[in-house]
């Protein structure tokens, strides 16, 4: 019987540690994690935007709706821009490899909306 308590308070233990633990990774979120609407919405807003949106979009792309960057997303050509070093996206410079990072998370967790 006290067995079986310490176990519980244990795995209880292990349980909190690793909510604690995801907490902090900030950082480098795991795919799953990775949403358009906490992440990516963001990220398109602060480097995309600017060309990206509007009545006249630059290369006719407008990249302010979930089914627009997940759809530029699943053809390939989002990630491949963002980390093309002789095209990069946004023009002006390859962006953190942070950032990157978390567009390859949200691809491999399969482009989350929420
Ligand atoms: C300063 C303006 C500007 C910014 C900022 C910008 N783009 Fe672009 N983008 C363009 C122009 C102009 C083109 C068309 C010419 C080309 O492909 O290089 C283009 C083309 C693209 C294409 C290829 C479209 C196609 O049909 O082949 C993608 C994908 C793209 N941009 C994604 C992005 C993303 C993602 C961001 C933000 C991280 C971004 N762009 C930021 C101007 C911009």
């Amino acid at each position: 019987m006290k067995n079986i308590k310490i176990l519980t308070c244990l795995s209880m233990a292990i349980w909190l540690l690793g909510a604690s633990c995801k907490e902090t990774q900030v950082e480098t979120p795991s795919p799953q994690t990775v949403t358009y609407k906490s992440h990516i919405e963001a990220l398109m807003k602060n480097y995309c935007y600017t060309c990206h949106s509007g009545s006249s979009p630059a290369a006719k792309l407008d990249l302010t709706t979930y089914e627009a960057v997940s759809s530029v997303a699943q053809a390939g050509t989002l990630e491949k821009r963002m980390n093309d070093d002789n095209e990069p996206m946004p023009p002006s410079g390859v962006v953190s490899k942070q950032k990157r990072d978390l567009i390859t998370s949200w691809i491999a967790g399969g482009l989350n909306e929420n």
